[in-house]
């Protein structure tokens, strides 16, 4: 399916032997080591089940130690390897293209120290986000990072991958509170980067090299992160307005009145709402409406924040702007809230096959892209919408259809990628590269660039093991 869809060549990598197992099986144990074919399956599809590999070799190391030899005997058999967390990557580069190795961090899930004073956490890669965060969370820390993945995503696809989520425009990126990083390069060896510190300027800083790389420079073994306090005060607002110029207006009002409060502001278009109130009939707390706006604040008393977030919530309504809306700081309800933004991934499944775009794009031209679409397009799709994180100008643009069809994908793509480079956007604000779209790269990357990126792939990884046909087009 992959080979005929996507017309990607075998590279001249060895095929695995008997020999080659035998020198696993001994280093893991039979148990760690997975090759019957129906147990290898759900390595090989990716989450979104648009690509599917065929490796028959699943490796679980537990041990920073264990990947180190693991790699260095692929590295001097030619054999190529896929690194693999929770396997929720939205762009393909999860699972294998052909035969490649999985190496999967599932078991590597010990968290290793936190730090109550500095906030910093030690943990392995394959720690899953939710279980961190519920862990610290005794100690009144939270992981700067949430998704809607967070029961299966690990750490170490989360750094991998730079992931972005729900609370970005207040917490910052993984470049920022990732402060170390523990590796293993394509050789073997280990990289010990693995600092505590917030400041450390003692030469190159190497760790940003493993994030966002999405498992093609090295595997991540071990991640220090700055990890905020607990906020004692959580309050969120539900609403409906008429226009996207509106949404733009309670932007800016809400940056202004909300201040350092504001931890989330998302957008959900009419269309992606119904993915959740039409497959899962979740209850929308309010009537329809062309947009939703979903605010969340963060802050240390509640009287505060809850006095901040009606006035702003009066002031909004009080002018038009805003024409319907709740706010709740009661868990429960805040919790189904976040579930009607959360579940439109899984939902928009549903529909059939999914094209699905993940865009930077300026905050003004932010929704132009779904109506070019639906022009495009048109009726010929079950959907067009669009939902994101509007606070981080981050747009998920997607078009779900019946079934999937080379004449609609040949329609979308590349003019997606074209329009947003037009623009100066992103063609990947968060989910990566991937193998779904190593080819489009040069539509936000200069040649100068991709040049670069390419030399230093073969100066870390010069036998191209590391996570082949993915996140760099082939160099020449
Ligand atoms: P995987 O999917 O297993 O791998 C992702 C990539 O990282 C692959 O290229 C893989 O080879 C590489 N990799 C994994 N682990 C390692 C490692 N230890 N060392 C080296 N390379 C590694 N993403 C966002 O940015 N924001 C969101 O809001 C968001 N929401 C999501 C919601 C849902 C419902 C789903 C299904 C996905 C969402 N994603 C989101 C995408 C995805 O969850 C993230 O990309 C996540 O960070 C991937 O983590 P993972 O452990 O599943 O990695
Ligand atoms: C999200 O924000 O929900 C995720 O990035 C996943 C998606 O694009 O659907
Ligand atoms: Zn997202």
């Amino acid at each position: 399916l992959t080979k005929d869809r996507y017309n990607v060549k075998r590279g001249e990598y060895s095929l695995l032997t008997d020999g080659h197992m035998a020198f696993f099986m001994n280093l893991l144990g039979q148990n760690r080591v997975i090759n019957d074919p129906s147990e290898c399956e759900s390595y090989n599809i990716d989450w979104i089940k648009n690509v599917r590999g065929q490796s028959r070799c699943i490796l679980k190391p537990r041990t920073t130690e264990e990947v180190s030899k693991i790699l260095e005997f692929c590295n001097e058999n030619k054999l190529a390897v896929c690194p693999q967390g929770g396997n929720t990557g939205l762009v393909g580069g999860s699972v294998p293209v052909f035969d490649e190795i999985v190496i999967s961090t599932a078991l590597m899930n010990q968290i290793e120290s936190i730090d109550e004073i500095s906030g910093v956490i030690v943990c392995q890669a394959g720690c899953i986000l939710e279980n961190i965060d519920q862990q610290i969370g005794e100690k009144g820390l939270m992981v700067p990072l949430d998704l809607g993945a967070k029961g299966s995503c690990h750490i170490g696809g989360n750094v991998s991958t730079n992931a972005g989520g729900l609370r970005l425009l207040r917490y910052g990126n993984l470049h920022g509170s990732v402060l170390g990083v523990e590796a293993v390069k394509a050789n073997g060896e280990i990289l010990d980067c693995l600092s505590t510190l917030k400041k450390d300027n003692t030469g190159y800083h190497l760790k940003h090299l493993f994030i966002g790389s999405e498992g093609s420079l090295g595997v991540v073994t071990k991640v220090a992160i700055q990890c905020p306090t607990k906020p004692k005060a959580i309050n969120m607002a539900f609403l409906g307005v008429e226009s996207f110029d509106s949404v733009l207006t309670t932007f800016r009002r809400c940056k202004n009145e909300l201040g350092e409060i504001l931890s989330s502001f998302e957008l959900i278009d009419a269309l992606s709402l119904d993915v959740v109130t039409g497959h899962y009939k979740m209850q929308s707390p309010i009537p329809q409406f062309p947009f939703y706006i979903l605010i969340e604040t963060h802050g240390s008393c509640n009287e505060h924040d809850e006095e901040k977030l009606n006035r702003f919530l009066e002031s909004a309504m009080g002018d038009g702007v805003v024409l319907d809306g709740t706010a709740t700081n009661q868990p429960s309800k805040m919790k189904q809230l976040w579930e009607l933004r959360e579940s439109i991934t899984q939902g928009l499944l549903m529909d059939g096959y999914v094209f699905k775009y993940d865009l930077s794009i300026p905050i003004k031209e932010f929704y132009a892209i779904v109506d070019v679409m639906n022009e495009k397009i048109g009726k010929d799709a079950v959907r067009i919408c669009g939902y994101g994180h509007i606070g981080d100008s981050n747009i998920h643009l997607n078009l779900s259809f019946k079934e999937y069809s080379k004449e609609m994908h040949n329609k979308i793509e590349p003019f997606v990628y074209e329009y947003t480079s037009s623009l100066k956007g992103s063609v990947s604000a968060e989910h990566g590269i991937g193998f779904r779209k190593s080819k489009y790269v040069h539509y936000s990357k200069s040649p100068a660039a991709i040049n670069l990126m390419q030399d230093i792939k073969r100066m870390m990884d010069p036998n191209k093991i590391l996570n082949p046909y993915k996140v760099l087009p082939e160099s020449s």
